[in-house]
């Protein structure tokens, strides 16, 4: 075994940093950067080999080595030996608190290139970490126990880091040393996975037999496996190709983060060059709108008077663009070469990671952020699940935490967009990855990638109609109006709504009342109570009341409608000023007494399922414009309350 005692000549990297910070500082930006995954089930040595790496490329600080050698002692796994694991297990102890997505990035860097190591824990119900961290990775480290060959997880991590796009794959068949370097067992546990491989669409990989623990074929080849003929992990990972040498051969697109004008006579548009080279002087086509102009300066410190121009630029650069033209272009559009530019679409086919404790709802609204593009998506029922254990495709109406499964998407505007391109060479991360966020809470419940628009969204298209909305309201001699009535079964809803739309009729107002039990008679009877189905009901409720303001008609809603989400979605259809959220506010303790339908009743007897207030959430308005407090009210005041403020 190889004894580490070289310590002393290890420090070049932090004698630099001591002594001369700028220098180290110099010598690393010129350096490329490699970002990549280490995966395999729990005992594959994954610590291990980190820890190794990190060692031999000797940027582990000197108080933490003392430590672990310190600790190796005591621990003693090891005998006199250091135990890698016990650094990287050491600093995964300070971030188990309070972080959710329990990823860990690593840097070290190398005479030729830096690294960031994400490393992401083994089990299955961390998918969503394993897409975290393969998100911005350009290789993955497939680490198999070579006395095990290919596992189940073996099989579910090579699945998730080809369906993120990772190409570079390294299929390290670890602790050689405890199979006695057997080339035979080797090369079975090679063609093993290289059948799996074939299988998922994997077209190559690099095998290697190592040991994390002795130190073979990590840094340098190892006498031990004189039958390999590949470089070691280390020398692998530094030549390799980068995604963005690749991107940077793709067509020029660069989606803009914001419009730099610090004074009248500066216009740039600053973001990060996705793919392709542009340069002075080249025709550029801004989408989605498809404007056209000419490339006068490319800055890359904006501010600076006159420094920082640049002739050309490339993926993975921050820019600032200047046009020859005074074109529109803003926060969101793509600006790409002229001649092939990408598309833009409202409606995809996708594959959906998702990653809350909350399930998907079909039918509710998230925001979509794509490139630097946000919008409105509702995802639509998966056409299926993906068991990534084996492969197979199951029926699904939802997605839970750390489910992937294929669905189609609806988006509120047209995204420009690409393919992510799961079968090519390097995929389009940038115009083809989104991820979705909870209009409520901020929080990312799902990544995705894009198929494909979907061919019926081409051809259906807005037709223009000649009488307008304002125009049908007129003739009827009002403004269109949503009276959104929300609250409990029994709070009271329809009994106001009633009241409300016959004080209107003899106001000579046209008003018409759609009632949740009325509704789900007819146009919504295939739906229940599950969340699902009451997302479903509310959205066709909305665009049902929406269509009706188009006709000019006060509409008004008596639907429990227990979810915020859900009329926030319903409030943004309407236009401004046109919506009114009321609230009959009637404490659950209340609906239950008079529990007017028996239905309550019902519930507690464990009759009747997902029953809003039992077992069933309602989410009370937080900023309703009318609040009726039906203990303090009687219906007729609360119906003339209702009216004066549709009508002051
Ligand atoms: S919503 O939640 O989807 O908005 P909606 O207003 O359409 O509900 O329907 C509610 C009515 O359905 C109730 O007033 C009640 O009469 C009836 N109902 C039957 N089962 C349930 C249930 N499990 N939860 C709530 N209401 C139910």
């Amino acid at each position: 075994m190889t004894a580490l005692t070289d310590t002393e000549s290890s420090y070049k990297a932090q004698d630099l940093i001591a002594e001369d910070i700028d220098a180290y500082l110099d010598q690393h930006q010129h350096k490329s950067l490699l970002r990549f995954i280490t995966c395999g089930s729990v005992d594959d040595g994954k610590s291990t080999l980190i820890g190794r790496l990190l060692y031999d490329s000797k940027m582990i600080f000197e108080d933490q080595l003392a430590a672990l050698e310190a600790d190796s002692k005591k621990v003693g796994t090891q005998g006199q030996n250091i135990d890698f694991a016990l650094l990287v297990d050491g600093l995964a102890a300070e971030r188990e608190q309070g972080i959710t997505i329990d990823v860990a990035y690593r840097f070290f860097s190398t005479d030729k290139r830096k690294f960031i190591v994400a490393d992401t824990p083994g089990h299955e119900q961390y998918t969503r970490n394993m897409v975290t961290g393969a998100s911005t990775a350009d290789l993955a480290v497939i680490l198999i126990d070579a006395r095990k060959g290919v596992l189940t997880q073996t099989r579910r991590h090579s699945y998730l880091a080809h369906l993120i796009g990772i190409r570079n794959l390294v299929l390290a068949v670890n602790k050689m040393d405890l199979i006695g370097y057997d080339q035979a067992r080797y090369d079975a546990i090679v063609a093993d996975y290289r059948t799996f491989a074939d299988s998922i669409g994997i077209k190559a990989f690099t095998p290697m037999p190592i040991s994390g623990f002795i130190g073979d074929n990590i840094t340098t080849k190892s006498g031990n496996t004189p039958w390999y003929m590949g470089p070691p992990l280390m020398e692998h990972l530094e030549t390799v190709e980068l995604d963005v040498i690749a991107d940077q051969a793709k067509p020029f697109r660069m989606p803009v983060q914001w419009v730099n004008r610090p004074n009248l006579d500066f216009r740039g548009f600053s973001g990060l060059v996705a793919s392709g080279t542009v340069r002075k002087g080249d025709a550029v086509r801004v989408v989605p709108s498809g404007k056209t102009s000419t490339i006068s300066r490319i800055v890359t410190m904006p501010g600076k008077a006159g420094g920082g121009d640049l002739d050309e630029a490339v993926a993975g650069q921050s820019v600032t663009l200047c046009f020859e033209d005074e074109i529109d272009c803003s926060r969101g559009n793509v600006i790409s070469v002229a001649d092939n530019p990408p598309e833009a679409a409202d409606q995809f086919e996708t594959t959906i990671v998702w990653m809350a404790d909350e399930p998907l709802l079909p039918g509710r609204a998230y925001w979509i952020k794509l490139g630097t593009q946000t919008a409105s998506a509702t995802v639509q029922s998966p056409k299926y699940q993906v068991n990534v254990n084996t492969m197979e495709h199951l029926a699904a109406k939802t997605l839970e935490l750390n489910a992937i499964g294929v669905a189609n998407i609806s988006i509120d505007k047209p995204l420009v967009f690409e393919s992510y391109g799961v079968d090519q060479a390097t995929p389009n991360k940038t115009l083809g990855g989104f991820i979705l966020i909870d209009k409520l809470t901020n929080g990312t419940v799902a990544a995705g990638m894009l198929h494909f628009s979907l061919r019926r969204a081409q051809n259906v298209h807005w037709q223009p109609t000649d009488v307008t909305r304002e125009k049908r309201a007129e003739l009827k001699n009002q403004k269109a109006a949503v009276l959104w009535f929300t609250g409990l079964s029994g709070a009271g809803k329809s009994t106001i709504a009633n009241l409300v739309e016959q004080k209107l009729v003899r106001m000579n107002r046209h008003a018409v009342m759609l009632d949740g039990d009325n509704v789900r008679h007819g146009l919504n009877k295939d739906l229940g109570f599950t969340d699902n189905d009451r997302v479903e009901n509310i959205r066709r409720v909305g665009e049902v009341a929406r269509l009706m303001t188009d006709a000019g008609l006060i509409v008004l809603t008596a639907f429990i409608s227990p979810f915020r989400a859900e009329r926030q979605m319903v409030r943004e259809m309407m236009a401004a000023g046109e919506f009114f959220e009321v609230h009959i506010d009637t404490p659950l303790a209340e609906a239950e007494r008079r529990d007017v339908k028996g239905l309550y009743k019902k519930a507690r007897a464990g009759q009747l399922k997902n029953f809003t207030g039992i077992d069933s959430a309602y989410e009370a308005p937080t900023d309703p414009e009318i609040r009726i407090d039906t203990t303090s009210m009687s219906a007729e005041d609360a119906a003339e309350a209702i009216i004066k403020v549709l009508i002051p």
